[in-house]
């Protein structure tokens, strides 16, 4: 694809290029060039000191930013590269600080989606991507929401991710392995290869880790399946309605989310974005069940109800 050749020629001069991944759209610059990593802060508005994570288009090619690799990290690489995981690793020479945000570790991914490997194949080296949307707000799953927020030399289209929220996070650089951010792979995934520790407060500083992120400009609110009716009835013509049940008339917004979760992560950030489109006074958000599959969505949604 020639669009994809430019997007790589635009990174090794020092561009942005946001791509899609099969998680979440991306916002790529070369990660061993300190002036395009700065550029990639700037355009996401995101505070300097906040590691990002670097993509691949092969383990062996991520393995060579990592100076310690567990046999536990080639497991899960084994496993679920390339794919919706990312490992935090023990750095080498080549993260530098401004990728880690000063820490000791790197995160690194080798992403699933054709043109995002594509992509990384044809630059040839590390691409920093966080997620293409401005700090604090909800993801891109598609292209056209990138271009709504975000100001880029390119970005390639590769049509709605598939995963729709972002990846797992599996930290192998202290003496536990810990899920910092629960994602496209399911704990219960993740412990058939081996024991992870949920993270515990005073872990590595990373920006999904913040209160309030992944959050529409409209104050989200969630409720419990049995208070749905009773709120809605408080404030029926001025809230917006997430939910796995029908649309109820007297509220004007409401999207109808699947009870399948994977199905449900895929549709959630593009729901969040159209309801937030609505302009109403609150989103009411149905709580999903309190079950382990439903765990990464329940994370997101906590985080855009703040
Ligand atoms: O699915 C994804 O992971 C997407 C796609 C584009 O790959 N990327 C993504 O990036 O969500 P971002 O920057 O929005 O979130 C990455 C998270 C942040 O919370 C960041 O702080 C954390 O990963 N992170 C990166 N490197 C880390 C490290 N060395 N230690 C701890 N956390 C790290
Ligand atoms: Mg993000």
């Amino acid at each position: 694809m020639a669009e994809v050749r430019r997007a790589a020629e635009i990174l090794r001069a020092g561009g942005l290029v946001a791509f899609p991944t099969e998680t979440v759209y991306g916002l790529g610059a070369d990660a061993s060039n300190a002036a395009a990593v700065a550029r990639l802060y700037a355009a996401k508005r995101r505070p300097a000191d906040h590691p990002v994570i670097v993509h691949f288009s092969s383990p062996e090619a991520a393995f060579s930013w990592a100076r310690e690799i567990p046999e536990a990290a080639r497991k899960l690489a084994g496993e679920f590269w390339p794919g919706p995981l990312t490992l935090v690793l023990k750095r080498s020479a080549k993260a530098k600080d401004f990728v880690t945000g000063g820490q000791d570790s790197v995160g690194l991914r080798v992403p699933s989606h054709p043109v995002a490997r594509e992509l990384l194949r044809a630059f040839g080296g590390g691409v920093a991507a966080p997620s293409a949307n401005l700090f604090g707000r909800v993801s891109a799953t598609t292209a056209a929401h990138v271009k709504e927020e975000l100001h880029v030399d390119l970005v390639l289209d590769g049509g709605a991710s598939e995963v729709g929220i972002e990846s797992t996070i599996v930290d192998l650089s202290g003496r536990e392995v810990m899920l910092l951010r629960p994602g496209g792979i399911s704990k219960a995934e993740l412990e058939k290869i081996l024991k992870i520790k949920d993270k515990q407060s005073g872990s590595p500083r990373h920006s999904g880790g913040l209160e309030r992120h992944y959050a529409p400009r409209t104050p989200a609110l969630l409720v419990p399946p049995h208070a749905l009716d009773a709120a809605i009835a408080k404030r029926a013509a001025t809230v917006a309605v997430l939910a796995f049940s029908r649309p109820d008339e007297r509220v004007d917004y409401w999207i109808r989310m699947p009870r399948e979760p994977r199905a449900y992560a895929q549709k959630l950030y593009a729901a969040l974005r159209e309801l937030d489109g609505a302009h109403c006074g609150a989103i009411l958000v149905e709580s999903p069940p309190d079950t382990a599959e439903w765990d990464a969505i329940r994370d997101r949604l906590s985080r855009a109800a703040g």
